[in-house]
């Protein structure tokens, strides 16, 4: 390619700087297209003129020819938005470079150069938070996954990794603190007010690893002693009035960094970790070299504003993010098709760690719950994809729970089938084969398979077959042999009609039914398509518990009688199979209700059936109160919307509802007695007194549900007593789905109090949303013109129409008016944000398995979006593939 002639300088050629805004035709990027890059950038320095309007970015790049790639005579740097001021090429000004489309055409001639590129770019318009942009004063960078090409020209690709020195400088009164990857290596002031620091790392890295901050910050500051005796300073980075809220976020970080050690052997490597707090966010936090960026809403907490569940988050966060610095930053992504190299693994990682922190039982549980109710639906829906995906337009449309949540469960099956011992010797061997690498799927499976000497032949498919498995099971008493006849198919999906069979391992145990013991749990690994297990010496038909621990992420068909769910439900020894059998027992009683199949006599049995486990539950005096609370939550919508074909989201809504008053009516007399028993006691964050405010929190769902004015009153004394968020929370929660005059006093209470605070509005906004209440359609529209809300903060926007889209009553109203509303949001929001905006798209985008009525409304919706003009690459993506 001849590209050495006409210079395109941007006051040159006025089409030029528009093509940057021009909508991109979205190209579809192939798995298979991958080639490596024709150059090594070993080092790379930037230097940064910081200032919120107008921050000039020199960058300098060291270039040699890749050995190991097919060679080019153009150096071919991506950019998004920008267009270059100068080009220098070893110290001299060139003109022998072109701008096509987004990227930079730099001809080379020799083996190795020194290119340097200058760049001017305005944070403070930077709505969509990618890049470098201003948040409250300061300034942040978001790199991953393409963010540092809005920033400077730069082949913007995981497998690129170069040592970043980084100067900035800035004003110094509205920049006091200056930060960047690695360490400090000086710093300086100048005459004019302004003053410079120099930052190194050490590790070399890929692009989107890159970080700065710049702006007015307090630290909490600690210390940790590594494993080998090194000593890391540890900051925490907030604005002046957070700083109390950061206790928490700094023990979990110093517990994360031990646990990594001990779980994992991985020990910190820079003499430096960093985290900084910003209120405008894209998403929950970023793992930048020992430069970690979080959301707010990860970082701070105090009992008064942060709930029991924002303190878990917190501390699964921030380890996620710590995880990262082995398992993403050491071993990178060879591209973005590995995405789940680095976050299914990460996510495994920060579960294992929160469930060695707290109750494990109840993490699992809760895993388990988020993946059924967002990961199931994704996979059996329009935008389902394999956990590596083979194709895709915008990359930030795949950080979605396939990758992250079932890419973890696929990581935790390879766990479960080598045992913890031998699948430690795969990771290890995997850190120890790829570090320093950007690395594939494919390396850490074969690490896997010979550090923990697994055959993982078949086992492949499940990083490259989309859908959740669906396995039958029928139970056979021959004599005394049981036998277990197992089917297992994988549903067509996008673009995957035709499926093979998977290693689905299944943890089971056998209950007799005389003893009601079993004798040890077995492992049983189901690969074809139909096989048949075989158990001797049982009596009587035993009582089988399956897929414990939930060993693999499948759906379960299968026919159990009532009784053995109850005593199940009442005795299973594995708490996620008490748990399992709970939900199995509401699920199969709601969804033949829904499909009109209960008679009176059939529904009265179903109902008393549950009636008789959840007084067990509730009665029990060996259970943990966090796993009695966690007992009683009956199956997300989404989850039971799941088990039906086609189904009519309002009508599971009310089905669900109606069985959850009947035990508040049923069960008032315990609930309120479970309330008492739980109200009263100190402020504490022990897993005892957690326990006690869960317990009222569901105590207070169905009675609200049952008796309402009862419950009206309870919540409102509740809130009014109340000395933590939690409480506060749950009572609100309770009150706002309930006609009843304490309603509006209680929610204006909680507005009045936290005014000001972001994190606690959310709440605020978020609660209304979400609400039971038959006028939250009405809220919603209200609160939009709230002054308090805003398109241009994330959090905000996530906190009144991300709870919309997941209230089943007001989303999915008859008239389709929750969809329009959806649908403008999204039409608002895509010039700001296109990120956040796409978003929103997958709640419409389950047209094909609603009814009919709505399913035409959605799509009606669906239809407008993609008639919008200039539409951004993410949003069109989501779109289309939802019609599709
Ligand atoms: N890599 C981040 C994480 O999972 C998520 C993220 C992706 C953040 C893209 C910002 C942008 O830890
Ligand atoms: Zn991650």
């Amino acid at each position: 390619m001849d590209i050495a002639h006409t210079p395109a300088s941007p006051e040159g050629n006025p089409e030029m700087a528009d093509a940057a805004s021009q909508p991109k035709q979205p190209q579809l990027i192939l798995r298979s297209d991958y080639k490596p890059f024709p150059w090594l950038l070993p080092d790379v320095s930037l230097d940064f003129k910081l200032s919120l309007e107008k921050t000039r970015v020199s960058s300098r790049l060291e270039v040699q020819r890749n050995p190991n790639a097919v060679p080019s005579p153009v150096l071919e740097l991506n950019g998004d938005g920008i267009t270059p001021l100068e080009v220098l090429i070893d110290g001299e000004v060139v003109n022998s470079w072109v701008l096509e489309d987004d990227k930079l055409l730099i001809s080379l001639s020799g083996e190795a150069h020194a290119v340097e590129v200058v760049t001017e770019i305005n944070p403070s318009t930077n709505s969509q938070l990618m890049g470098l942009y201003a948040s409250n004063g300061m300034l942040c960078t978001q790199c991953e996954a393409e963010g540092f090409r809005r920033i400077t020209f730069f082949p913007d690709r995981p497998d690129v990794l170069s040592t970043y020195s980084v100067r900035m400088s800035g004003d110094s009164v509205q920049f006091p603190v200056l930060l960047a990857n690695g360490n400090c290596v000086a710093s300086g002031r100048h005459q004019d007010g302004t003053h410079w620091a120099e930052w190194h790392d050490p590790w070399p890295k890929p692009s989107y690893l890159f970080a700065l901050v710049a702006g007015d910050l307090v630290a909490r500051k600690d210390q940790f002693t590594t494993m080998s005796g090194k000593n890391v300073e540890l900051a925490i980075w907030v604005r002046e009035g957070d700083l109390e809220r950061t206790e928490h976020a700094m023990e979990s970080l110093k517990r994360a960094m031990k646990w990594d050690e001990e779980a994992f052997g991985r020990e910190y490597d820079l003499d430096l970790f960093n985290v900084v707090a910003v209120s405008d966010f894209n998403m929950g936090a970023m793992e930048n070299k020992g430069l970690n960026i979080f959301n707010t809403k990860y970082v701070l907490a105090e009992p008064d504003t942060a709930t029991d569940g924002d303190y878990d988050a917190i501390e699964g966060v921030i380890g996620h993010e710590y995880f990262h610095n082995w398992s993403g930053n050491r071993i990178t992504c060879r591209d973005w098709f590995q995405l789940s190299l680095k976050e299914g693994f990460t996510v495994l990682r920060d579960q294992l760690f929160s469930q060695d922190m707290g109750s494990a039982p109840v993490k699992r549980i809760e895993d388990v719950r988020v993946l059924r109710s967002i990961q199931f639906p994704e996979d059996s829906g329009p935008l389902a994809h394999p956990i590596r995906p083979d194709s895709f337009r915008e990359i930030s449309n795949f950080y979605t729970s396939t990758i992250y949540n079932k890419g973890a469960e696929v990581i935790r099956m390879m766990r479960t089938m080598a045992g913890e011992e031998r699948f430690r010797k795969g990771t290890d061997l995997y850190f120890d084969r790829h570090d320093g690498e950007a690395a594939t799927c494919e390396d850490f499976v074969q690490s896997i398979e010979d550090g923990a000497g697994l055959d993982l032949t078949q086992f492949r498919l499940w990083y490259s077959q989309a859908g959740t498995p669906k396995v039958t099971v029928r139970q056979e008493q021959d004599g005394t042999t049981t036998r277990l006849h197992l089917t297992q198919s994988v549903p067509p999906t996008p673009g995957q009609m035709d499926k093979k069979p998977m290693p689905i391992p299944l943890a089971l145990a056998l209950f007799d039914r005389q003893t009601e013991e079993h004798r040890g749990e077995e492992l049983i690994v189901l690969n074809e398509a139909e096989q048949s297990f075989e158990f001797s010496d049982y009596d009587a038909a035993p009582i089988i518990s399956l897929n414990r621990g939930f060993s693999s992420p499948i759906s379960i068909e299968r026919n159990v009688p009532r009784e053995d769910l109850v005593f199940l439900a009442a005795r299973d020894d594995d708490p996620f199979a008490r748990y399992e059998a709970m939900q199995d027992l509401v699920v199969s009683h709601l969804v033949s209700a829904l499909r009109g199949v209960l008679s009176d006599a059939d529904r009265a049995d179903g109902q008393e059936a549950i009636l008789k486990a959840f007084s067990a539950i509730l009665e029990d005096s060996a259970l943990d109160d966090l796993m009695r609370g966690e007992l009683l939550i009956l199956p997300s919508p989404a989850y039971l919307s799941e088990q039906l074909e086609t189904s009519n989201p309002q009508a599971i809504h009310e089905e669900r509802e109606r069985l959850k008053a009947w035990l508040g009516t049923q069960c008032a007399g315990q609930f309120e007695a479970l309330h008492q028993r739980a109200s009263g006691g100190a402020y504490s964050r022990d897993a005892a007194a957690r326990g006690l405010r869960k317990l009222k929190a569901q105590a207070l769902i169905y009675l609200a549900a049952g008796c309402p004015e009862k419950a009206a009153k309870m919540a409102a004394a509740q809130y009014h007593s109340a000395d933590n968020m939690t409480d506060r929370q749950s009572a609100l929660i309770a009150l706002a789905g309930l006609d009843v005059p304490e309603r509006e006093e209680v929610l204006d209470a909680f507005y009045k109090r936290y005014q000001g605070d972001a994190l606690a509005i959310d709440k605020w906004f978020s609660i209304q949303a979400q609400s039971l209440h038959p006028k939250a359609i009405e809220h919603v529209k209200a609160l939009a013109k709230h002054p308090d809300f805003t398109l241009k903060n994330p959090n905000r926007v996530r906190s009144l129409y991300m709870a919309f889209a997941a209230n089943p009553h007001a989303f999915h109203a008859a008239d389709g008016e929750g969809y329009r509303m959806i649908a403008d949001c999204i039409l608002a929001l895509d010039p700001i944000n296109p990120q956040t905006a796409a978003r929103f798209v997958p709640p419409l985008g389950r047209w094909r398995r609603i009814e009919p009525g709505r399913a035409a409304l959605m799509r009606a919706e669906l239809e407008r979006i993609a008639d919008a003009k200039q539409l951004s690459r993410d949003t069109f993506e989501q779109v289309s593939r939802s019609l599709g």
